[in-house]
């Protein structure tokens, strides 16, 4: 079942078209996994699915993001509630310069949860779910800033499950993290596709290969060719997703 529906999505910085005429379905409960060589789109599009761009000026988009069958592009649309619904973790960890308790309840306070125990639960359930509670439970308020990059990252997917997203988007969640923190957070994906759509962009292909269950590949703000991920690394269709794939691609 599709969470998803890109139709042709075309994307404009100024005059500059970063993104062409995106068709492109995304599967509920699945992790898929956009790649393609630096600056062919895989960001922007990543932040057209919670309407971050909107952020950036001087943009314009055409084209619908129907998410639960609801174009978040339409007027009415409450950015905050979408937000909430279609979280983000970015490149690098950013927690708050807070505890950790501070990061994971800031979602609920923001989204006005001010009961205690609710907030005890959700805290106790997000840092469980990233597997961050063991070792954090007796050190909630130490700041987040000391912990190591894996656990910031952690941290930072705990504070969106915190106020219960339905998509997580995660931005190379893993370039600033080494091999094994990555396997770590790869574990952790396939743990939280149990109950969450993710679509991760991803510059390592063993990294898609490994953990989505479809692929896209882009270039120069075109989704060349999307699929299964074991059919886009066995089997493309299109040549320059055989070049990219087998590193011909210059
Ligand atoms: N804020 C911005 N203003 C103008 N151009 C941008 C901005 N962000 C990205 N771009 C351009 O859009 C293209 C796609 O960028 P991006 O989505 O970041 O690619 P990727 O994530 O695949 O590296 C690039 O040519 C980049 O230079
Ligand atoms: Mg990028």
């Amino acid at each position: 079942m599709s969470i998803i529906e890109v139709k042709d999505l075309n994307f404009f910085y100024g005059r500059f078209q970063a993104l062409k005429n995106i068709n492109l379905s995304i599967d509920e409960r699945k992790i898929t996994g956009l790649i393609g060589p630096s600056g062919c789109g895989k960001t922007t599009f990543l932040r057209s699915l919670n309407r971050m761009n909107d952020l950036i000026e001087d943009v314009h988009i055409q084209g619908r993001v129907l998410i639960d069958g609801v174009d978040i592009y339409d007027q009415g649309t409450d950015l905050q509630k979408l937000r909430k619904k279609v979280g983000m973790v970015f490149q690098r960890p950013n927690p708050f310069p807070l505890s950790v308790f501070d990061n994971v309840v800031y979602g609920l306070r923001v989204h006005g949860v001010l009961d205690k125990n609710t907030i005890e639960d959700r805290l106790q359930w997000s840092l469980k779910c990233v597997q961050l509670w063991n070792e954090l439970k007796d050190r909630l308020e130490v700041n987040a800033l000391s912990l190591s990059g894996e656990q910031q990252q952690r941290l930072c997917i705990a504070r969106l499950i915190a106020i219960e997203p339905e998509i997580l988007l995660m931005d190379e969640p893993c370039s600033a993290l080494d091999l094994i923190a990555t396997a770590r957070i790869e574990d952790l994906m396939r743990e939280l596709k149990k109950q969450y759509t993710i679509v991760i962009v991803t510059h390592n292909m063993q990294q898609a290969a490994r953990v989505s269950d479809f692929t896209g590949y882009f270039l120069l703000g075109e989704l060349i060719e999307f699929g299964e991920t074991d059919q886009i690394f066995t089997n493309p269709a299109d040549s320059r997703t055989e070049d990219y794939i087998t590193g011909r691609f210059g």
